[in-house]
């Protein structure tokens, strides 16, 4: 049997980190070392399954660390990169944007730097075969219209904090790619969901928020459209991009699932309904609720809010072959099972400072909400 390769992945505790570990593990074809800050984000209790795998090393650290960095690529040679670590929350950027500058911008510098030089020492073989991916976003393209779609040829026009970090980020990628022939590739992908999503996102706010008896705050009237994928449908993109790609080429990669804001917590509470009525909740069962709808409240719009992302995958699925496998009723049913089924890992992910969080920093959200 082949031997396995070994590949660095940053931010591997995150949602679409931990799936992706999860994904490239199991291909049999890789060992993962897993580089994560640890911060509010990351779960403890994701991947603590993996601690006996010895396909599997787990380093807590940053990735602004230039040392810590580089003795990584030193000590575990990997034959390339999937870079995830990010502060990755819109609402969090508008009020602790220098976080995201930090982490996203420096971050991703460093990270291109030590990669390049450890690249530069690399037999020729390695050099050509070695892959830096990195995992951006659809918002660096800003907000469409009615019509329309994002492609690989969108210009940039980032609208928040959080995208100007990640477009920064892209460009960095794309520089060290024209100038120094690092082999790059940038994947720009939309909304995500499913298990391991930290609660501060609609999708499992939402959730959880429902399940405890909670307001649902839908920012503005509710009619802003994001386009949804599941996300074991982005790791099998990212990873394709990795095996398959060209390097300093770009793929954006979408679900063909767009979805007004307001329509998507309605299909929320009608599943919760469903699967789990409120008289069947013991903290819910006296509180004469009858549908999880009924906690929907309108609250202050997000300053700057993008109204409508949405992507034209074609160049991923002609060149690549991918396409989404998982259709939305059902991934949204996955996904809420799988909030269910997983108390402690929800109880770690709510529970600490995140509520006096929200609380203290999201002023425009309180405002309406307490009116
Ligand atoms: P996340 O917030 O769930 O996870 C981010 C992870 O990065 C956490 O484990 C955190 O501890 C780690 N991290 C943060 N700062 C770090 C640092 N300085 N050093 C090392 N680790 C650090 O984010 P996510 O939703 O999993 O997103 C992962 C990546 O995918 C991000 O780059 C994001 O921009 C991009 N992306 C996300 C989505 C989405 O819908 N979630 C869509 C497109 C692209
Ligand atoms: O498009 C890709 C991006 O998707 C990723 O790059 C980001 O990392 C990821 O967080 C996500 O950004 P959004 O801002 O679209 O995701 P969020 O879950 O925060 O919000 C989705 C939509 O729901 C958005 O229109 C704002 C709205 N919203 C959000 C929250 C948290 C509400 O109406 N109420 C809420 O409480």
């Amino acid at each position: 049997m082949a031997l396995k390769e070994t590949l660095l992945v940053t931010g591997g505790k995150g949602f679409i980190g931990t799936n992706l570990v999860k994904l490239l593990l199991n291909s049999g074809k890789y060992q993962v070392v897993n580089l994560d800050a640890l911060t509010y984000a990351a779960n403890p209790l994701s991947l603590a399954d993996l601690d006996q795998n010895s396909d599997y090393v787990f380093v807590k650290g940053s990735i602004t660390d230039r040392e810590l960095v580089s003795s990584l690529f030193k000590q575990y040679q990997p034959v390339g990169v999937f870079h995830l670590a990010a502060e990755s929350h819109v609402d969090r950027s508008i009020v602790h944007a220098e976080d995201f500058v930090q982490t996203n911008v420096i971050g991703t510098f460093t990270m291109l730097e030590a990669a390049r030089v450890y690249w530069n020492d690399l037999p020729a073989d390695r050099r050509k075969s070695f892959r830096f991916l990195h995992v951006s976003t659809d918002e660096v393209f800003g907000s469409l219209g009615l019509d329309g779609y994002f492609t690989e040829e969108t210009p940039y026009a980032p609208n928040s904090p959080y995208s100007a970090s990640k477009a920064s980020s892209d460009h960095f990628v794309r520089a060290f790619h024209h100038t120094y022939g690092l082999p790059t590739i940038i994947t720009n992908c939309s909304n995500n969901y499913g298990p391991y999503q930290f609660p501060e996102k609609l999708i499992p706010l939402m959730i959880m928020n429902a399940l405890s008896g909670k307001p649902l705050p839908v920012y503005g009237d509710g009619s802003n459209v994001r386009d949804w994928l599941y996300v074991e449908d982005h790791c099998r993109a990212v990873k394709a991009a990795f095996e398959m790609g060209m390097p300093g080429e770009v793929y954006v990669i979408g679900g063909n699932n767009e979805q007004k804001n307001l329509n998507l917590v309605h299909k929320i509470c009608d599943v919760l309904d469903e699967v789990a009525p409120p008289e069947e909740i013991s903290q819910l069962r006296d509180s004469g609720l009858k549908s999880y709808r009924e906690l929907i409240r309108f609250v202050t719009d997000r300053p700057g809010h993008d109204h409508r992302y949405a992507i034209d995958a074609a160049k991923i699925q002609r060149e690549l072959g991918w396409q989404p496998q998982v259709g939305f009723e059902a991934g949204l049913r996955r996904t809420i099972d799988w909030y269910l089924s997983n108390p402690k890992w929800v109880d770690q992910a709510s529970g600490g400072s995140f509520g006096d969080w929200l609380q203290q920093n999201y002023a425009w959200r309180a405002e309406k909400e307490s009116k």
